[in-house]
Formats: structure tokens, C-alpha cells, sequence
């Protein structure tokens, strides 16, 4: 019987820094799903990949002096070592740089154009010529600058192609809110009121103000925009309008599109209409998670926690990390990253609970019986419940893959390999032992125990590909034992079976030690990047003119403390700020939203120009500005000692 077919992407990443825990995390759930589908019987597609494209990559190319496919070469190489040592199983990789991608795209291209949905038109919008770049209103800094480099813009326009949305707002509404397409569905209503009702407008497809990305066939300067580019990944994987591969019959439509929120509406709004527009079936899944955060914010590299996850697997092992993060995350919320809370976790959940059930269980099967079982047992009602649930592990296990809940299944495991630990403790295998009456009862017990280990890791297998197979040499498991077919059978390994001492599958870290050693290690990095940056200033922004000291105190500088923030629900990157600048409180409305969240701020003492002119931004007003440094694209609050009064003068 031939077996039926299963297709899972993650998003394609940017080569433009290199991977972080964030990327890890939809790579690994994508992978934990692929692994569990395979062991399901699936015949699996699993495809991940790199998007190479567009202004950005251009310009941090051109920063380091090497060519747009240099740089994205040597990015791509470290992804794809990353995903080697996470012990990623992906079965394809695309890079929007391979041929037969690029020709993929300029056939949509043109065939939308063919159709009538993709036109040419005019793209009005604020123009920042340092940066080459066209920017909407809404993209602008919280002065009306540009958003990169904060320098003036100017009114533009040029001519581009435009792909006509509004055909298919009412099957993308549908789409979205009557079928479970969206996962979780709860996000439909933003999607709809946001972006839907207000009406569908038509998306600017084309730019002619940089070079890196697929031209368009038939109008030379254009090329194609990037999302409509990396969207196209999902079919041009499989060979559609392409000679690279034949699979699209045989896998499209996709099962399940994962991604995280900041790139939902894409893959919720403009790839449904692509595909409409392509007439092609819709993928029947897109699984949307949260953020990994750092103190609140997305993502950055010197927040005081240790990011990189080779830094980190290398430390505590792949499996640790990957089940860490799958842990953590629940679908639609995001989740804080910690180092502290990630070992913690660690060390209760791997090193006590799954670490110490099978070492326990190895060790008493060794004490008491040489490491191998009798023949004769004795069961008693007691072992019901543990039986039951185990058994009952692999449904419940099968309901949240189909569902993306990937932490629910872990947690599911887990209380199986709780309830083991339990069950040592009610039947004190340890007294049974004293009486050689009781050897038939004491190895039903250690049975039992091993059965649930079996049960369990053979589940988990998906999720920890590379430490379980550790535990199943150490409990004598076959490959067939720990199969997906025996994992809701109890009973399945020999009754005389025999395990074997190996080595602690999980050791408990310290971490107090730990801690100090990662805070030595954030230290160090922080210092190389610095010398990095000392080293390599032609990244920052030019000195500005002389001026004299009358000029630097027309600008009067105060320390003000926050005493209260707020996000601002119709401009995401603003923060609605209350301060104490000494004299009595004001309001300040700062564009940090996108690094900051309100708890961020709220208590610290900040750098205030308190003479600005009053200014609305986005409606609210404005009486002053927070100074920030800029550090590459991020902002970085100047915060300053507790002890200095609110309305001292910078002077
Ligand atoms: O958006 N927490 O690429 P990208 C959780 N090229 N997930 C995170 C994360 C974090 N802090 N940071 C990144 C792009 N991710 C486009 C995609 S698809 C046709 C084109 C993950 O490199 C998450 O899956 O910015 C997010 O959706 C993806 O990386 C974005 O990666």
C-alpha cells in the first residue's frame, strides 16, 4: 500500500544575521512534526530554506564588500550547520537563489500579469534617497523620517507592477473564518478587521529602485518583490514551473504552513490570493506561534542571555534546547527565553523526572535481578492506573500534533514519566526486594516501569531524536518495540528482558555555577562585538557639523523617571509614555514600541529633551523625546543611575 503523502514547510529565513533560538524554534516544531508523521507511516515532506533576496541583503553585502550571492553563501552554510547539529531531518532545502526557483517565479509572474491580476501602475510614497528606499507614512519614524538611517524623505513615486487583491477578499474572509485553516483561529478577527474589512488593497509587486532579486521577464529594471519571490518557495519546491522536481502532484496541498505572528498576514492574506489568482488548491493548514523574547523584545544579541543555540547545544545538548523551547512555547502566545528558566527546566524535567526514572529503573533491574527479568510476575490492581495511562499516551499524543500543540504533548509525556516516579514510590520496589517471596511482584513492577519508559520515549523519539535511542539501548528496546505501532500496547518488550548500565542521559547542571559561567560568556561576546564595531567604523553614522556650546544648550537635556507606558493600539511602534521630569509629569510619545514593551521602562530614569515643540504622532501628543542610542537597526533606551534627581540638566 503505498503511503500517503504529508507536506510541512517552515518559513525560508533571511541570511542576513546569523540564526538564532527564534529560528530554532519553528525548525525544530516543524521537525518534531515531520519525525512523528514519519513514524506514523507518512510519506513526508519536510522543506526549510533560505530567502536571499531584496534591498537588505543588497546593502549588508555591499557594507562588507563582497557580492549579494558571497554574502548569502556564507550565511546559508551556517544555517545549514545549525540544522545538521539540532538534528534537523529536512528533507528538502531551497535557496530563492536556485535556478529553478527563479524560474518558477517569473512564470507566475507572468502568468498573473497574463490573467489581468498583476497590472502597471504608479507607487506613490516617502522616498529616503541616502537609503535608496520607499517607505509609507506608517513606516516612518516617530519624527517622519526614515525608519533606517532617521534622515529626511522626500515625495516619490515610480512605476511599478501591482497584484489586484480585492477579488478575493470574500473567499479569503471565508477562508479564514469558517474553515480551520488558521491555527489558531482566535487570530482570524484581527487578520479580518485590520486588513479585510477596511478593504483589500492592491500590493506594489515589483521595485526597480534596487537590483538582488528575480527580474521580471518582460519589463527590464524590474524586479520581483520579495515576498511574492519567497512566498512561491512552497511550489517551486516541488516543481511546479520547473524541471527540478516532480512532486507537486503528489504533495501540494501543503498540510501545514508554520510560521510565527510577524509573518501571518502573508501567509494568511497574500499567499491564499496568489493561489487563488494561480487557480491552485489552498494548503489546508498554516500553524501560527508566538515570539521567543528576550526581556520582553523579539529578539537581540546582547540582552543578557546566551542566544546562539550552538553556544547553548553544545553546553547542554541538542535535545535539551529543542525540548526546552517546544516546551515553553504554547501556540498563539509568546514565550520569554531565559537562560536560568531554560535550565531549571532542564534539570527538573530531563535530569529528575525522565533522567532519574530511567537510570532508577536500569539500576534496580540490575540489583535486583542481574539485569535480567524472570519469566514469572505478579500484577496487582494497583498497576492499573499507570498501565491505563500509558497506553492511553499515544491518541492523546497523535490530537496534538494535528493540532500544533506541541507543548501539550510534551506536558502529556511527561506526566506519564511522572506518574512512573510515582508508582516507585508506591510500590518501594526496595522493600519488596528484602523478601524473596516477593520476587514475582517486584519484577512486575520494574516491568511495568520499563513499559511506560518504552511508551513514553518512543513518543518523545520525535521531539529528542538523538538522546532516545540512548535510553531504549539501556532498556534493551528493539527498533520494532519502540515503534509508533507499539506505542498504545502494553506488554510489548520480553517478558525476560534485560537492560543494560550505560551512561546519565541527562546530568544535572548547577546553576548558580552555570549562570555565573554564561554571564562570563555574555560579558566576552559583548566585548568582541564592541571591538568588532570600534574596529569597523565606517558602519556609523557620520560625525555632524561643529557646533557651539550655545548651540548644544539651545537642547535642554533632563532626567526624567517613567511613571507610566502604554502601548498605543492603532501605531505599533509608538509608546505612550508618562514621565516625572522634576517640575511635574508629561506625556511622551516615543517609536521603541518594536524594542521596548511598557514594563520595560516603567521605573527607570531616561534622558528627556524637555524643549521640543509639542508634536501629535499618530494623533497623540507628543511633549518631548526620550534620547536613544541608534545601534544598527535596533534602539537602545539611554538609561541612568536611580540616584540622580528627576530635572537634573545634562550639562
Ligand atoms: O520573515 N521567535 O524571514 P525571517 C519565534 N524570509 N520565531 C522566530 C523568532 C522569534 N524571536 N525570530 C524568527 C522572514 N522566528 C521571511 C519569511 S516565508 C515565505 C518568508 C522565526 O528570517 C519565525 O518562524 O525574518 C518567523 O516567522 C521566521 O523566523 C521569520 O524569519
Amino acid at each position: 500500500m503505498s503511503k500517503k503523502p504529508y507536506y510541512i514547510t517552515t518559513p525560508i529565513y533571511y541570511p542576513s544575521g546569523n540564526p538564532h533560538i527564534g529560528h530554532c524554534y519553528t525548525t525544530v516544531a516543524c521537525d518534531s512534526i515531520a519525525r512523528y508523521r514519519r513514524m506514523q507511516g507518512y510519506d513526508v515532506m519536510f522543506l526549510t530554506g533560505t530567502d536571499e533576496h531584496g534591498q537588505k541583503i543588497e546593502q549588508k553585502a555591499a557594507e562588507k564588500g563582497v557580492t549579494p550571492k558571497e554574502y548569502v553563501d556564507e550565511i546559508v552554510a551556517i544555517f545549514k550547520n545549525l540544522w545538521s547539529y539540532m538534528n534537523i531531518s529536512y528533507d528538502r532545502y531551497i535557496r530563492t537563489t536556485d535556478d529553478y526557483h527563479i524560474k518558477t517565479v517569473q512564470t507566475i509572474f507572468k502568468a498573473l500579469y497574463d490573467k489581468g491580476y498583476i497590472y502597471k501602475g504608479e507607487y506613490k510614497g516617502k522616498y529616503c534617497t541616502p537609503c535608496e528606499s520607499f517607505w509609507t507614512e506608517s513606516q516612518l519614524d516617530e519624527n517622519g523620517k526614515c525608519p533606517e538611517c532617521h534622515r529626511d524623505v522626500v515625495e516619490a513615486k515610480e512605476e511599478a507592477y501591482f497584484f489586484k487583491m480585492s477579488p478575493f477578499a470574500d473567499r479569503i474572509e471565508k477562508l479564514l473564518t469558517e474553515t480551520d485553516y488558521l491555527q489558531p483561529k482566535t487570530r482570524a478577527v484581527e487578520l479580518v478587521n485590520n486588513f479585510i474589512k477596511p478593504g483589500l488593497e492592491d500590493l506594489c509587486v515589483s521595485r526597480t529602485s534596487f537590483k538582488w532579486g528575480i527580474p521580471v521577464t518582460f519589463d527590464e529594471g524590474h524586479v520581483v518583490y520579495v515576498w511574492i519571490d519567497a512566498l512561491s518557495n512552497y511550489i517551486s519546491a516541488l516543481g511546479y514551473e520547473n524541471d527540478a522536481y516532480n512532486e507537486f502532484d503528489k504533495f501540494w496541498p501543503a498540510d501545514v504552513h508554520m510560521v510565527a505572528k510577524d509573518i501571518m498576514r502573508f501567509h494568511a492574506i497574500i499567499w491564499p490570493a496568489m493561489l487563488m489568482a494561480l487557480e491552485l488548491p489552498l494548503p489546508k493548514h498554516l500553524a501560527v506561534h508566538g515570539w521567543i523574547t528576550f526581556n520582553g523584545q523579539k529578539m537581540s544579541k546582547s540582552l543578557g542571555n546566551v542566544v546562539d543555540p550552538l553556544v547553548l547545544g553544545e553546553r547542554y545538548g541538542a535535545d535539551s534546547i529543542r525540548y526546552h523551547i517546544l516546551r515553553e512555547m504554547a501556540l498563539g502566545a509568546d514565550s520569554s527565553f531565559s537562560n536560568e528558566i531554560m535550565i531549571n527546566r532542564i534539570n527538573s524535567d530531563l535530569a529528575n523526572d525522565l533522567g532519574n526514572l530511567v537510570s532508577r529503573t536500569v539500576a534496580m533491574v540490575l540489583k535486583y535481578f542481574d539485569g535480567t527479568l524472570p519469566e514469572e510476575k505478579q500484577s496487582d490492581p494497583m498497576d492499573e492506573e499507570l498501565i491505563t495511562m500509558a497506553k492511553s499516551l499515544r491518541s492523546i499524543v497523535d490530537e496534538c500534533i494535528d493540532n500544533t500543540t506541541l507543548n501539550i504533548a510534551l506536558a502529556e509525556i511527561f506526566k506519564v514519566i511522572s506518574r512512573a516516579n510515582k508508582y516507585i514510590d508506591e510500590t518501594a520496589p526496595w522493600a519488596l526486594a528484602k523478601d524473596e517471596a516477593n520476587k514475582p511482584r517486584l519484577a512486575a513492577v520494574l516491568y511495568n516501569l520499563l513499559e511506560s519508559i518504552r511508551i513514553s520515549t518512543s513518543l518523545l523519539s520525535a521531539f529528542m531524536p538523538t538522546t532516545m535511542p540512548k535510553v531504549w539501548e539501556q532498556i534493551g528496546a528493539t527498533a520494532e518495540d519502540v515503534s509508533y505501532e507499539n506505542a498504545d500496547k502494553f506488554g510489548v518488550l520480553p517478558q525476560n528482558i534485560t537492560v543494560h548500565k550505560g551512561d546519565i542521559i541527562f546530568p544535572r547542571i548547577d546553576v548558580n555555577k552555570e549562570i555565573e559561567e554564561l554571564n562570563e560568556l555574555i560579558r566576552a561576546q559583548a566585548e568582541k562585538a564592541q571591538a568588532e564595531a570600534d574596529k569597523d567604523g565606517a558602519n556609523l553614522e557620520p560625525l555632524a557639523d561643529i557646533i557651539g556650546i550655545d548651540d548644544f544648550f539651545k537642547a535642554d537635556l533632563r532626567i526624567a523617571e517613567v511613571k507610566s507606558c502604554e502601548k498605543i493600539p492603532k501605531a505599533k511602534k509608538l509608546l505612550k509614555l508618562i514621565v516625572n521630569d522634576g517640575f511635574g509629569e508629561r506625556q511622551v510619545v516615543s517609536g521603541i514600541a518594536k524594542w521596548y514593551a511598557p514594563e520595560d521602562l516603567i521605573g527607570k530614569k531616561i534622558i528627556l529633551v524637555a524643549n521640543l515643540s509639542p508634536a501629535k504622532l499618530c494623533g497623540v501628543e507628543s511633549n518631548g523625546m526620550i534620547v536613544a542610542a541608534s545601534v544598527g537597526e535596533d534602539a537602545r533606551v539611554i538609561f541612568v543611575d536611580k540616584d540622580i534627581p528627576n530635572g537634573s540638566r545634562l550639562s
